[in-house]
């Protein structure tokens, strides 16, 4: 078994080719987003052999400095994360080879993209070549950027070169918002030139939740309202906001994590089978997926929704001060640091199926997964045993940082008596296949290259999120209600426990 498994993950690594040549203009080069993902996974694709060898970096940002200068500072911090420090990227030691190959690839061009200057010197420096134009830049000058590549004619696909725009979150802070944002690209780019960007689909075990679900027999007959009786997805983080205080103050947890990654959990979740792998098939099917979210009524929003902020307290041993604390936060401000919600989906196969949802910063633990609660059997056989030993069916997909699946079921105690207890079985990731380190960024930035825009979102994929949490965001502009504070380093507001338990229905430890 473990043989045949070896093998094929040996076969996939052998079929995936190097992605065509292209230059990869990155606005926003000397940023934390650059430094942090975007080259860490270049040196990642670099050391598999995935890069053309004419591919090539321009870094554009403010700052002054030459090629050398530019990569000087990425090989510097390329170093800052080695040996392993335990960030997105964390590897022993920097391999020369694969670093030095893309580090003399790497050029810088100082412009400011808010002026059409810059834009010009790129017409004339670019030829007829592929390119990715990547905004690594805060979502303010998104639509500015567009306009002014636009406007250079550095947009336009011609003599079979590809033109590319790779745009990062926050796409929009509301419905109107992203829809006007959408509305403008769209009148410049064709849909198939935007990669709109949520990492969370870079991440293997969120893509294997659709392999798990459909190129296996026995789980999806399971996966409907008559055998699961009630769906958790948690992303609970130790972090707390770090230097980000001036984005996260308009922006709070819920716009931060529901609408783009937690909904794209739900989608790979809740989606109907696509008719194939392609990339507008199961774009259209996650688009369903969250269009058949319920609307709440400002009375459910006041129900299924609690929000909360960390006050100061201990994670991971360390103290750690309260949000109202951090660098530019009000010392009143009301923003949520911590949401939890209740919902529900309006179609076939899911109605009356709550799916709770809950994230949150500075919480006891890391941790992303599904649990997926299925319905208890149906008569009480063993009457002796009580009924909370005997627990109801729960598969878990252990997204991060554990990455597999568990199953709990009831087995029998060994013995002369029958006796019933809960047990689990695991499959590890690492226990079959060969991890390599990787940001989950790779996937995606290879994507981009070879021209898949199935782990990307389509404007309607997008909108339908911002859509459904619309109604809260309007209750809380008209009525902000109680935002409940929360220890650092604990499981979040006690007040959040009441949506499941009101239920019958209790979230999972953290
Ligand atoms: C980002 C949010 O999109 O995702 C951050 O802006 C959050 O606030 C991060 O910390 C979580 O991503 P990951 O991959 O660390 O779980």
């Amino acid at each position: 078994m473990d043989q045949l498994v070896a093998e094929s993950t040996r076969a996939l690594a052998l079929s995936a080719k190097p992605a065509p040549p292209c230059t990869l203009v990155i606005f926003g080069a000397n940023g934390d987003l650059t430094k942090r993902l975007l080259m860490p996974s270049l040196y990642n694709l670099a050391g598999t052999k995935l890069l053309d060898a004419r591919f090539s970096v321009i870094g554009v940002d403010r700052d002054p400095g030459s090629d050398a200068d530019f990569q000087g500072r990425q090989t510097a911090s390329m170093r800052s994360f080695t040996p392993d420090k335990g960030g997105e990227f964390a590897e022993a030691s920097l391999d020369g080879s694969a670093w030095g190959w893309l580090s003399q690839r790497l050029h810088y061009m100082v412009g400011d993209f808010t002026q059409n200057q810059v834009f010009d010197d790129l017409a004339r420096r670019l030829g007829d070549e592929n390119v990715i134009f990547y905004l690594a830049v805060p979502d303010r000058f998104f639509g500015g950027i567009i306009e002014r590549l636009h406007e250079a004619g550095l947009t336009e696909k011609r003599n079979g070169r590809f033109r590319r725009v790779v745009i990062e979150k926050p796409f929009g802070h509301d419905i109107a918002s992203a829809r006007a944002l959408n509305k403008q690209i769209l009148s410049l780019l064709d849909e198939d030139q935007i990669y709109r960007i949520d990492h969370f689909l870079g991440k293997e075990t969120v893509q294997n939740i659709m392999a798990l679900r459909f190129s296996n027999g026995i789980f999806e007959p399971l996966w409907t309202r008559d055998h699961i009786d009630y769906v958790e997805i948690t992303a609970a983080e130790t972090v707390g906001v770090e230097k980000r205080g001036k984005f996260y103050e308009v922006t709070g947890a819920l716009r931060d994590m529901v609408p783009n990654h937690m909904f794209q959990l739900l989608a790979m979740v809740t989606m109907e089978p696509p008719n194939s792998f392609a990339a507008d098939a199961v774009r259209a099917e996650k688009a369903k997926a969250i269009d058949a979210l319920h609307m709440m009524s400002a009375r459910e929003v006041m129900q299924n929704v609690v929000r909360g902020q960390y006050a100061a307290g201990q994670v991971l041993g360390e103290n750690v001060a309260g949000y109202r604390n951090e660098p530019d936060v009000a010392p009143d401000s009301n923003v949520e640091t911590y949401v939890a919600l209740r919902l529900f989906l309006d179609n076939w196969r899911w109605a009356g199926v709550p799916f709770y949802l809950r994230t949150g910063k500075r919480l006891m633990k890391r941790k992303t997964e599904v649990a997926i609660h299925f319905k208890p059997a149906p008569i009480r056989m063993f009457r002796d045993v009580g009924m909370e030993r005997l627990g109801a069916n729960a598969m878990i997909l252990h997204v991060q940082p554990e990455e597999g699946i568990s199953i709990y079921f009831s087995a029998k105690h060994p013995g002369q008596v029958m006796d019933i207890d809960p047990v689990r079985m695991d499959f590890k990731y690492a226990d079959f296949f060969d991890l390599k380190p990787s940001t989950g960024y790779e996937t995606l930035l290879y994507d981009v290259l070879t021209g898949d825009q199935t782990l990307f979102n389509r404007a309607d994929n997008i909108e339908n999120g911002w859509c459904a949490v619309d109604p809260i965001l309007r209750e809380w502009a008209s009525h902000p209600g109680i935002v409940h504070p929360y220890f650092a380093g604990g499981q979040g507001p006690n007040e959040a426990d009441s949506l499941p338990e009101r239920h019958g229905h209790s979230w999972r430890k953290l």
